[in-house]
């Protein structure tokens, strides 16, 4: 076991988590801090594999969905507590127009690209290597190839996953490119704050830092349109239930089987301010999302369908958590209205998210 930092209550496990089908050699990463909370992530993937934190009576639970071992990583469809690259979320027909010229994508959602392609970020093997300071710090890197999955450019990937005293989970991301390109990254942890595979999440209550919703098309596409959440289910800037409204006729709730939509966070973009928080009644927990992002996807697991059985044996049925996606709005290079997320050759991308966990 390896220590760092100068805290000693502080430290982070390196363990063997298996091989890929290639034969490349993967390994589980724990970081703990002196208030209990522990994250162990995987550089398969950049997977956060588990997050535990205590409740209001000191009772820690495990409140991220994941898996057991590497294979089911290798075989799981949901992106559980991945990283998410190239481009986070849906592009329309797997295509946009950059500097001119057609970049053609593969196409993994129907007509689509989503979360990257057939091997996104989520699917590499991420360079790994622990930071030196005062907080557990693990960093992965990862080279994404000149016209991988059809995106140009090398683009080189950092991400710094930090945990601190204050029980936040901090994820800062850095790239590079050669060529101009499209980036979109986020991190695709499935909450439960009563603890994983302990059922559904529709009775957690949500806030939401958004006066605005990027409605959808059938295909689950932005529209272009930025639509006030004033007197609709996604109106969620005082706190509601994820069950309150979920199943009200509501057609962008019929198109996404629940919420799976991008939120406006208010604010500015670049700056780090709050998008979310969510409780947990029964045990307290609170989650905060803060970001520099401009918007923040809520998903409810609504595809989730009790096929991927769970770290404690539990299958992951339909809404047994619910994942806070910040990143650039879906469809960004074909939506010109949208904040851009075009990274020039030679220019550096950054964004910070925070997970802050707390029971008061
Ligand atoms: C996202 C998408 C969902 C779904 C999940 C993965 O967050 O918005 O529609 O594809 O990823 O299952």
């Amino acid at each position: 076991m390896a220590s760092l930092g100068r805290d000693l209550e502080m430290h982070m496990k390196k363990q063997p988590f298996g091989k890929t089908a290639a034969g490349e050699a993967v390994d589980l990463y724990t970081l703990a801090n002196s208030s209990g909370v522990e994250a162990s992530i995987t550089n398969y993937g950049g997977a956060v594999v588990s997050l535990k934190t205590p409740d209001r009576t000191g009772w820690i639970a495990d409140v991220v969905l994941g898996l057991n071992t590497l294979d089911d990583y290798l075989k799981s469809p949901f992106y559980l507590g991945a990283l998410i690259g190239r481009y986070a979320n849906r592009i329309a027909n797997g295509r946009f127009v950059l500097n001119g010229v057609e970049c053609v994508l593969a196409r993994n959602n129907g007509r689509n690209a989503l979360h990257g392609g057939v091997r996104g970020f989520d699917k590499a093997v991420w360079a790994a290597r622990e930071l030196p300071g005062d907080h557990p710090a693990l960093e992965l890197t990862y080279v994404s190839q000149d016209g991988e999955e059809g995106y140009p450019g090398e683009l080189t990937v950092r991400v710094v996953y930090t945990l601190n005293h204050d029980s936040e989970l901090r994820i800062d991301y850095s790239a590079e490119t050669d060529k101009d390109t499209v980036v979109n990254l986020t991190n695709h942890a499935y909450f439960n704050l009563a603890g994983e595979g302990s059922g559904d999440v529709l009775d957690h209550v949500v806030r939401l830092n958004a006066d605005r919703f990027t409605p959808v098309d059938a295909g689950l596409i932005p529209t272009g349109e930025l639509r006030p959440v004033e007197g609709t289910p996604f109106d969620f800037r005082r706190p509601v239930a994820i069950g309150a409204r979920i199943g009200q006729p509501d057609e962008q709730l019929e198109r996404g089987c629940g919420y799976d939509h991008d939120f406006v966070v208010n604010g500015e973009m670049g700056t780090l301010r709050e998008a979310a928080r969510v409780v947990d009644p029964k045990s307290g927990r609170v989650l905060e999302v803060l970001t520099t992002e401009p918007g923040i996807q809520l998903y409810t697991g609504n595809f989730l369908d009790g096929t991927a059985v769970g770290k404690s044996g539990k299958p992951y049925g339909r809404r047994s958590g619910f994942c806070l996606e910040s990143q650039h709005f879906p469809d960004s290079p074909n939506q010109p209205d949208f904040p851009s997320s075009v990274l020039r050759a030679g220019q550096k991308f950054h964004s910070t998210t925070v997970y802050r966990f707390s029971a008061p």
